[in-house]
């Protein structure tokens, strides 16, 4: 038997294949190649929603400092899964300058290295400070008292259900003193022929993020899943605004895997939940964000109205 190197990863995987709905966690899409591959995701046409969030910080730069409250006042800013930072970058640049500690955390080391490179490099003024961690866990470190500043884009939220975002943002906020502020981007309800094609690109680059979990329960927990059986199914519910993304199998079928000695039946057609993508409106927002303590105070929108960032300011 291999040696388990991840325990959470395996517990994971033990209760998601043996609930009656199998289920696999996209937090573990992000190995080496599920990064490489969301990159290209980002970078395909039909992914609409990163080109959305880079025109607003862009093009309304100086309303973002306004709504953000950025004056002369030191603050910290944190930003939750930075990844490669493009869209934040254009905000560093309009406060270069100004009296501030830029915090980004990402759960990937080399994610955080090259930031920090390149912010060095364009904005050798800035003082930058990864912290390479998941952002669940990331929350117990931002325990600076200077004012705060924290940014949660590229609807990140929306991979988590309804209860799961509400309790993270309770634990966000209560990282949050009186006035600091949140800059949460998500993706917004809107028509199925718009959302549908992001999730389900003629490239085949998501199809190969859901099958890329496969392969790393392959490899890392010694899995003989054959990726050839197995077809990705995305779904989105106008109605409610979710997306989901399954993986269904072709024939019924066994698959072993062996760290968890454990033998996964599936009947044709039996799906996997792998995903969900959250679409919101303001209604939704105010109901994750209920009795958390924080209050949306602006909302800035791209041009054609399909992502947004809301800030929201704790009271
Ligand atoms: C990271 N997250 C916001 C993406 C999304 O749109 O839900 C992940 C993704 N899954 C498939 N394509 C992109």
């Amino acid at each position: 038997m291999i040696e388990i190197l991840n325990k959470e990863f395996a517990d994971d995987v033990h209760s998601g294949l043996t609930s009656s709905q199998k289920s696999l966690n996209s937090r573990w899409f992000y190995d080496e190649r599920g990064d490489q591959i969301f990159v290209d995701i980002m970078n395909m046409p039909e992914y609409y929603l990163t080109n959305c969030e880079h025109e607003i910080f862009c093009d309304q730069t100086e309303k973002l400092i306004q709504v953000l409250d950025i004056d002369e006042t030191h603050f910290d800013l944190y930003e939750l899964g930075a990844g490669d930072g493009t869209k934040t970058m254009e905000l560093l640049r309009a406060i270069n300058g100004a009296d501030f500690t830029y915090h980004p955390i990402d759960i990937s080391f080399h994610a955080i290295h090259n930031l920090e490179q390149r912010v060095q490099n364009e904005l050798p003024e800035v003082d930058v400070r990864g912290i390479q961690d998941d952002y669940f866990s990331a929350l117990g470190k931002m325990q600076s008292d200077n004012r705060k500043v924290i940014l949660f884009m590229g609807s990140n939220i929306g991979n988590m259900d309804d209860e799961k975002a509400h309790k993270f943002m309770c634990k966000l906020s209560e990282t949050m003193s009186r006035g600091d502020v949140l800059l949460l981007g998500v993706d917004l309800m809107k028509p199925g022929h718009i959302v549908l094609p992001a999730y389900n690109d003629a490239s085949g680059h998501t199809a190969a993020f859901n099958l890329n979990l496969l392969e790393r329960i392959n490899r890392e927990l010694d899995g003989n899943f054959d990726l050839d059986k197995f077809i990705h199914r995305p779904v989105y519910e106008e109605d409610t605004g979710f997306a989901k993304s399954f993986l269904q199998s072709k024939e019924k079928q066994t698959v072993r895997i062996e760290a968890l000695d454990l033998s996964v039946d599936f009947e044709e057609r039996e799906t996997i939940f792998m995903e969900i993508s959250r679409k919101y409106n303001d209604s939704i927002l105010r109901g994750v964000i209920q009795d958390t303590g924080l209050q949306i105070t602006n909302k800035l929108t791209d041009s054609k109205g399909y992502f947004a960032d809301y800030i929201l300011k704790k009271v």
